[in-house]
């Protein structure tokens, strides 16, 4: 019997999961397609094992964290990597044939880690690789290494079913017919000319185009329960309803917390304040104009004024179900504006209701309002949308560029200007795609996260955290756009930041919380805390804990200190204070190890938590604060890597003599690498491997 074809994903942030299910659904395959975790509720187990009559398994999984693996692949990777399958020669696997697609991005130091533990532990657990494992960044692009991936796997697939020869093509290419001449050329074919001087309207065959982004995901439509697809020339939409998986907000299997994302807890803003900028001042406005203005209304108000980051204090529930650590994160649940979903509906004429295949009538709004049709579009929404157009020359250009031939263009043009799905409509006037095609191609908006800036002791029922507003003019001429999260979070605050209201809107939040990034149980660890920009937001959440927990000489004192503090870092024997009475420390003012802080901004007025910064240097709270300006003098741009090279000694004292932890976090991909390459010549690359490894140096970094 021929092994039973299995795909399976984890993902963390939709990526994986979409590459999963449109793998699955263009191999038309009758076994589900599940995240890791559900793997048991498949035959694998039975097919792959020594009595089976075999599988191929084909992975596609993320890394997340600091080199995690995603909530909903952690339990399959617990299970394959079980120390058993190594020492005892224990095969779970071995009738499995298996291929791993990792996803990761190379300014994680970490990078595919979960990806590599997965291929490398179905190897031990008996099973034998189809091909080496793919590893794709998202640094300089995903698609490459996932398109090439996916025909490596369609072809052996092809070619072990039909004993075909490998140069066989997979699916015949299809002939279009010509473009028709029309004369009015549209603004998008006008901007893709000005890009690409060479740009034809030629008529972009399917090979050109990739295999990934034509099979496009559905997670939303089935989640949606909607009627598949008309038949495309490119759409194998309809194949990938019977396998699709819920949203992605769905595939948090593992949370202990009461609250995910599934089920966030509504919380009030009770306090807000702008850390830098001065909009307000622009403003001039008052409580009883703010007042009568509509969230779009104040959101037009609060475009271009510069940079500008806010600080929020929210509740927490009552019962401490929502307990946080500082380097926690807080979740967000976001959708999009009413404006926007207006928008949608009017131009592409849809109704007000939809009918599911379950017969049950659904409200196009909300169903628009969860769909992430604000980011910027991908490829494969290209694709989607590209069979929309009724100009055969628009949709030709938007072939182009969602093809290889145009990735130079579609970088420069989509990529580079964040263009999103209204943008397209605007600019492609005759690309009309029907509802059902947009629920299919969009995913669900995934949550923002934002790390906490306050400490738990601050406060039992509050949480603050720190975020800079996006605010930005992705096409010129176009307008300026606001984040889709701090735009609204700005604008719904803005009746308190006048005075005029007490309590503002509510967030959907729910807690992500962070395994590495935590204080050392023990005090008496120095810190090196590096954070530019809202990267800061973490460290005044430790530094605050620190000296309130001394202040409070809080009663855990002996048990934090014996292993886990409040979820914590766990103390290894041999680590300075484990089995001596230097764990007792923790409260100990005179025995707390220094704290250094480089912290980094354009000029002082872009200098956030300045007065507290200041206020913990004056109280000894912290030994050193490096501050670091780009902008403050012209020609001369100084980064918080230019302070961490005039401490050298300090630093390398610091690290390699007193064991300090050093803790990185920031916005920007190449500030994690630029500061972990300065680190590496200040104590040695060798040294900053062997403490990454230890979990002494930790790094959070996300992309803004
Ligand atoms: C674990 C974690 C912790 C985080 N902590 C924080 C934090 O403490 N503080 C904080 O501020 N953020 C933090 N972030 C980032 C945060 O979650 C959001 O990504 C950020 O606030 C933007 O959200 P938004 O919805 O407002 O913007 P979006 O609507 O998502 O818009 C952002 C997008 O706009 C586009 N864009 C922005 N500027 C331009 C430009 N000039 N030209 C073209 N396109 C542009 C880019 O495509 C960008 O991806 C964190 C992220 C993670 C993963
Ligand atoms: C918060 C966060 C942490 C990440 N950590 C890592 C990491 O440690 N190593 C890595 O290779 N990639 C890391 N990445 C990159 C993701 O693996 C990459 O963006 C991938 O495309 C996400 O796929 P997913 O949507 O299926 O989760 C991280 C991304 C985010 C947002």
């Amino acid at each position: 019997m021929a092994p039973t074809i299995y795909v399976m994903y984890g993902s963390a942030t939709g990526n994986s999961q979409h590459i999963g299910t449109s793998l699955h659904a263009s191999l038309q395959l009758s076994t589900p397609c599940v995240e890791l975790n559900k793997w048991k509720d498949t035959k694998l187990a039975s097919d792959a094992g020594e009595d089976g009559d075999g599988a191929k398994l084909f992975v596609v999984c993320s890394t997340t964290g600091n080199g995690d693996s995603p909530e909903n692949a952690g339990r399959f990777i617990r299970f394959v990597k079980r120390k058993k399958n190594h020492e005892e020669g224990v095969k779970p696997f071995s009738k499995l044939q298996y291929a791993v697609l990792a996803l990761g991005d190379t300014n994680y130091s970490e990078f595919c880690a979960a990806g590599r533990l997965i291929d490398k532990s179905l190897a031990n657990c008996g099973g034998s690789r189809l091909m080496p494992i793919a590893k794709a960044d998202e640094a300089v692009g995903l698609e490459e290494v996932v398109e090439a991936w996916i025909k490596e796997v369609t072809t052996s697939l092809a070619c072990s079913e039909a004993s075909c020869d490998n140069d066989s093509p997979i699916s015949p290419e299809k002939t279009l017919s010509p473009p028709a001449h029309d004369p009015a050329v549209c603004d998008g074919i006008r901007i893709v000319k000005a890009v690409n001087p060479n740009y034809t309207d030629r008529v972009v065959p399917e090979d050109e185009i990739g295999t990934l982004v034509m099979t496009s995901s559905s997670n939303s439509l089935s989640s949606l329960n909607l009627p598949p697809p008309p038949p495309s020339d490119l759409a194998l939409l309809s194949t990938s309803l019977k396998s699709a998986n819920d949203s992605w907000t769905h595939t948090s299997s593992d949370s202990a917390t009461n609250y995910t994302a599934n089920k966030p807890f509504s919380s009030k803003i009770t306090k807000a304040r702008y850390l830098s900028g001065q909009v307000l001042e622009k403003l001039s406005l008052d409580a009883a104009s703010v007042s009568k203005l509509t969230l779009e209304q104040k959101m037009e108000k609060l475009k271009g004024h510069g940079r500008r980051v806010l600080e929020l204090e929210v509740t927490l529930p009552d019962d401490f179900s929502l307990e946080y650590s500082p380097g926690d994160s807080i979740g967000i649940i976001v959708s999009q504006s009413d404006a926007s979903v207006s928008e949608l509906i009017q131009r592409c004429g849809y109704g007000d209701e939809y009918t599911g295949n379950d017969g049950v009538k659904r409200s196009t709004r909300s169903s628009l309002a969860k769909l992430d049709v604000t980011r910027a579009l991908k490829k494969r929404h290209l694709v989607g949308i590209a069979d929309s157009a009724t100009n055969t020359e628009e949709r030709n250009c938007l072939r182009f560029l969602a093809g290889k031939k145009g990735s130079a263009t579609f970088e420069s043009f989509i990529a580079k200007h964040s263009v999103n799905l209204l943008d397209l409509l605007r600019l492609f006037p005759s690309v009309k795609p029907s509802l059902t095609l947009l629920l299919s191609l969009f995913t669900t908006v995934p949550p923002r996260y934002y790390s906490v800036t306050s400490s738990p002791l601050y406060h039992p029922h509050r949480v603050k955290f720190a975020f800079t507003v996006v605010d930005y003019e992705a096409v010129e001429g176009s307008g300026r756009r606001l984040g889709l999260a701090t735009g609204m979070m700005e604008a719904s605050v803005l009746g308190m930041l006048v005075g005029g209201e007490a309590a503002a809107a509510t967030l959907e939040i729910f807690p992500k919380h962070s395994k590495e990034f935590r204080l050392p149980a023990s005090s008496r660890f120095p810190l090196v805390l590096i954070g530019p920009g809202t990267g800061v937001a973490p460290f005044m959440g430790f530094v605050e804990h620190r000296k309130l927990a001394r202040q409070e000489r809080v009663k855990t004192t002996a048990d934090s200190c014996a292993g886990m503090w409040r979820g914590g870092f766990e103390l290894e024997s041999g680590d300075i204070g484990v089995g001596s009475d230097d764990t007792t420390d923790f409260c100990s003012s005179e025995k707390a190890g220094p704290i250094h802080l480089f912290f980094g901004c354009r000029n002082e007025d872009d200098w956030i938590y300045r007065a507290e910064m200041e206020e913990m240097k004056a109280q000894g709270e912290l030994t050193g604060l490096h501050v670091a300006f780009s902008r403050k003098e012209e020609g001369k741009k100084v980064y918080v890597q230019h302070r961490m090279k005039e401490n050298s000694d300090q630093l390398v004292d610091l690290i390699l003599k007193q064991d300090a932890y050093v803790f990185i976090c920031g916005d920007g991909t190449s500030m994690g690498k630029d500061v972990m390459a300065c680190l590496g010549d200040i104590i040695g690359e060798e040294k900053v491997e062997l403490l990454k490894e230890k979990k002494k140096i930790v790094l959070d970094i996300w992309a803004g």
